[in-house]
């Protein structure tokens, strides 16, 4: 297993929806893998392909945290099938390092897609998992979290981070980076 780059915003890649997998082979499985570690390496909860450079949808996930431990979850070609309530809660990730605002997403959803090995699952999940999930998701439409900003503060954003000030506005996410 292999530590990838991290692709950070503005790279075009993180812009791009990325493609379906029609086949799942031992390729497929070694990306995996590197993406795994490249998250606990960063350290983050959550890493999309496109974030290390390949437009392929496929995402990791593993929110545990010192006090409980989770499942690390691998979903290729991932589908939100039902969402439901709403939550404001601060987001950061690894794309946009020392960023993080406030972002509104659904408060549960479930999603379907393969696993590894390409079996066909489906997770019913809520709070920090859910917005994971709808995060990473987002990455594999070239949308970052701070696209889901208000004009004012996407702007605010946009303006602070490419001047590299941003970390004047840096603040501590309880939630890790995704
Ligand atoms: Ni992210």
């Amino acid at each position: 297993m292999a530590v990838l780059e991290i692709r950070k915003y503005p790279d075009e890649v993180l812009k791009k929806k990325a493609l379906p997998l029609e086949t799942i082979n031992g390729e497929t499985q070694r990306l995996i893998d590197d993406m795994v570690e490249t998250m606990y390496a960063a350290p983050g909860i959550g890493l999309a392909a496109p974030q290390v450079g390949v437009s392929k949808r496929i995402i990791v996930i593993d929110v545990s945290s010192r006090e409980e431990q989770m499942p690390l979850i691998v979903l290729i070609n991932p589908e939100i099938e039902e969402a439901g309530g709403f939550v404001d809660s601060e987001e950061g990730c690894l794309s946009i390092p020392e960023f993080y605002s406030s972002v509104r997403r659904a408060e549960r959803v479930v999603v379907k897609g393969l696993d590894r090995e390409g079996k066909p699952v489906r997770i019913e999940a809520c709070d920090l998992l859910a917005r994971a999930l709808q995060h990473e998701i987002d990455h594999l439409d070239g949308v970052l979290f701070v696209d889901r900003l208000s004009t004012i503060k996407r702007e605010f954003f946009k303006k602070r981070y490419l001047k590299r000030t941003v970390s004047a506005t840096a603040g501590v996410s309880a939630g890790g980076k995704i």
